[in-house]
């Protein structure tokens, strides 16, 4: 990662410069809510897409900063967001927003960066970006709103989970490795296609971490998604491989999800059936399909490390 970084050390630095500026407001508290939940880290997976992007399609790099800087603050607006309706009570390794502010603040501190981030972009004065964003941040509403409807049923599908997995975080992903769509076609496509199975890659291990890994390691809450009802890859390959956990699944589903001594058992379960490994394979592939992507892209170390970044997103831990 190290490597990585350093190749693009000078554009990241100014994402940082200009995501802290973006948290000014007169309204003393608006920074402070922010800085809590920005300066706390957080792996800016996506501002080192966009800048990659735009240097491996050879374009002018202040669209990828732009582009990045925005990613981040609306990917900052989702997880004060996130928290509030998955119930998260850890975030970046600190107590998430709502635990420590509210409900109240964290939903509209995410809403202030919402709209820093669109305002970032409005300036970097392509409509082009700002209509490819509002996209990308309709179909990341409609994820979680489909998420939202979908926990709590047992019948859930791979299809309907790749389907929340595509709207709610490749759709950003995808918007960062296309530079906001200010690339040429023949760059457009393929980096398109890259940045969405890269988003899948990611969600999957997301998922995979989520039942196999403590809060110590992520630095968030665990072992939430099942306990909320969420049918994860892991878990619905397991039920493939072995019908009869769907039915334990369904039976201890209540109105609030499942409790947490049993969906820590069914996720033993999960494990048992090689859901885990079988997941981390789909994400391996996914991740093969992104690396693929950039075969027609001109060869520099920009697009190696967009290569490696897709290496790095199934090997994590964090
Ligand atoms: C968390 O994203 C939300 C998902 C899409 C899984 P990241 O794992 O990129 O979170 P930070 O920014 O590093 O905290
Ligand atoms: C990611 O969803 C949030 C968005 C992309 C909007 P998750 O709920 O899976 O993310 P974490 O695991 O809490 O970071
Ligand atoms: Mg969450
Ligand atoms: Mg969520």
């Amino acid at each position: 990662m190290s490597d990585l970084w350093s190749l693009v050390e000078n554009d990241m630095h100014l994402v940082e410069t200009w995501l802290c500026e973006r948290l000014d407001s007169p309204i003393g508290r608006i920074p402070e809510v922010g800085t809590h939940l920005l300066g706390a880290g957080g792996k800016r997976l996506r501002p080192l897409l966009a800048v990659l992007a735009a240097r491996a399609g050879g374009h002018d790099v202040a669209h990828g900063v732009a582009v990045g800087c925005a990613a981040e603050l609306i990917h900052t607006a989702t997880l004060f967001h996130d928290d509030v309706v998955d119930g998260g009570s850890v975030r970046r390794g600190r107590p998430a927003a709502r635990m420590i502010y509210g409900n109240g603040l964290a939903v509209l501190v995410g809403d202030f960066c919402l709209a820093r981030g669109l305002e970032l972009v409005a300036s970097a004065g392509s409509i082009t970006m700002v209509r490819s964003l509002a996209t990308t941040v309709t179909e990341m509403a409609e994820g979680e709103v489909a998420q939202l409807e979908s926990a709590g049923n047992p019948d859930a599908t791979i299809a309907s989970y790749l389907q929340v997995v595509d709207r709610k975080t490749a759709s950003l992903m995808a918007w960062c490795a296309r530079v906001g769509g200010v690339l040429p076609p023949q760059l457009d496509g393929p980096l398109g296609r890259y940045g969405r199975a890269l988003g899948r890659a990611f969600q999957i291990v997301d998922d995979i971490l989520d039942c196999t890994v403590g809060e110590s390691t992520t630095g968030k809450s665990g072992g939430r998604d099942l306990q909320e009802g969420k049918l994860t890859l892991p878990v619905l390959l397991a039920c493939d491989g072995e019908p009869g956990l769907r039915s334990r699944i369904r039976d201890a589903l209540g109105e609030t999800g499942i409790a947490a001594e049993t969906a820590h058992a069914l996720l033993l379960a999960v494990r048992a059936a090689g859901g885990v490994e079988r997941a981390r394979k789909r994400s391996v592939a996914f991740a093969d399909d992104a690396i693929a992507e950039l075969a027609t892209l001109p060869a520099s170390p920009y697009r190696n490390a967009l290569a490696e970044l897709a290496r790095l997103s199934v090997d994590r831990v964090a």
